[in-house]
């Protein structure tokens, strides 16, 4: 009787562990623990061997028993995965591909791209500088010395420099792009018309109209003869261009080291039509760069003589006209990397 009950054993073990598909599985497990099975019907014959020997073979069937179980739920385990992995592995060529998501250009880039082209048809090229800077491109040259109050309203990030023997506060961030005035104007003769955009950083409290790093355009010309009329045409041209023909544009007196004279240059209100409204802070215009003639300290510093030659020089904040064009009420809008922003353009 043991030989018998551990010949069941060894034979279903190994038909079980041949098995291919559940199919056969189901048909072994059958075969051995069905209710004819070859393994229920040796149990049976239990009960007619003598009765002192009994527990030690009943105790023998039930191990049997329970290999042959683990083994067909093993065998179940190993067959349904080999089965799902064939599944996956199955394509159908006639079911549709996924349409994977095209990317387009971030509304900076847009709107620099439009502005490049507006400028280029008045005869303006692009040009590129470093956003490190030392502090005689970014103040000195620009006719703002270290003891100008105009350093105040640039909140300057400075480069730690302790660790080389570069004297602190000598390199910093750009705060303006107006630095590449004086790196083109080093670099390059009059005449010249260059416009240049850029990135600049400023340490500010980033609210909705304030970020510690903002893009700006910087715009500028040198030739003989060159007057205010030109820059106010000039202007007026860009804004109408960009803004639309129905917008008015209008200069006013401003301060700015490098110029003289200079100006702040507003548009009118494309929401409230000049009426007044939160986005114009109820005023019917809004600022949108500043401009004036270059300073001809700033001419002197590139070795331009300022007797033969004048300019005119203007900047303005690229992500602000990003904003104002597309209503934005938030600057933040434009370094937020949500999708269902961005996908709005
Ligand atoms: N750089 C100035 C700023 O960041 C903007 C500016 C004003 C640029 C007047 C100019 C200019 O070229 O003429 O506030």
């Amino acid at each position: 009787m043991e030989e018998e009950l551990i010949q069941i054993k060894n034979t279903a073990v190994s038909l079980i562990l041949d098995t291919k598909n559940q199919k056969e599985l189901e048909d072994i497990k059958l075969q051995f623990l069905g209710r004819n099975g070859k393994l229920t019907l040796a149990i049976r014959e239990i009960a007619k061997i003598a009765i002192e020997k009994r527990p030690e073979i009943g105790q023998l069937a039930n191990g049997v028993k329970q290999t042959i179980e683990e083994t067909i739920e093993e065998q179940e385990l190993r067959i349904s995965s080999q089965e799902s992995i064939k599944r996956k592995e199955r394509i159908d060529v006639t079911s549709p591909g996924i349409k994977s998501n095209i990317g387009h250009l971030h509304p900076i880039t847009y709107v620099l791209s439009e502005i490049v082209d507006i400028f280029k048809k008045i005869g303006f090229q692009a040009a590129d500088g470093p956003e490190i800077e030392t502090d005689y491109y970014n103040f000195e040259a620009l006719n703002i010395p270290k003891d100008h109050p105009a350093r105040d309203t640039q909140q300057t990030l400075y480069l730690d420099t302790r660790k080389s023997k570069v004297t602190p506060g000598e390199i910093i961030l750009r705060t303006q792009t107006s630095n590449m005035q004086i790196r083109v104007m080093e670099k390059m003769k009059p005449p010249l018309r260059v416009i240049v955009p850029g990135k600049v950083f400023r340490y500010e409290q980033v609210d909705t109209s304030h970020g510690f790093e903002f893009w700006q355009l910087e715009g500028f010309m040198i030739d003989k003869k060159v007057t205010l009329s030109d820059l106010f045409g000039t202007l007026t041209f860009f804004l109408k261009e960009f803004f639309g023909k129905e917008t008015k544009v209008k200069f006013v007196c401003h301060n700015f080291p490098f110029v003289e004279p200079g100006a702040e240059a507003y548009i009118s209100c494309s929401i409230c039509k000049e009426k007044g409204c939160s986005f114009c802070k109820n005023s019917g215009w809004i600022e949108i760069l500043g401009a004036g003639m270059i300073h001809p300290n700033v001419l002197k510093a590139v070795k331009i003589d300022p007797n033969l030659w004048q300019g005119f020089a203007f900047g303005t904040g690229l992500s602000r006209m990003v904003t104002l064009k597309y209503q934005m009420n938030d600057l933040r809008l434009l370094t937020n990397p949500d999708l269902r922003i961005l996908e709005q353009f």
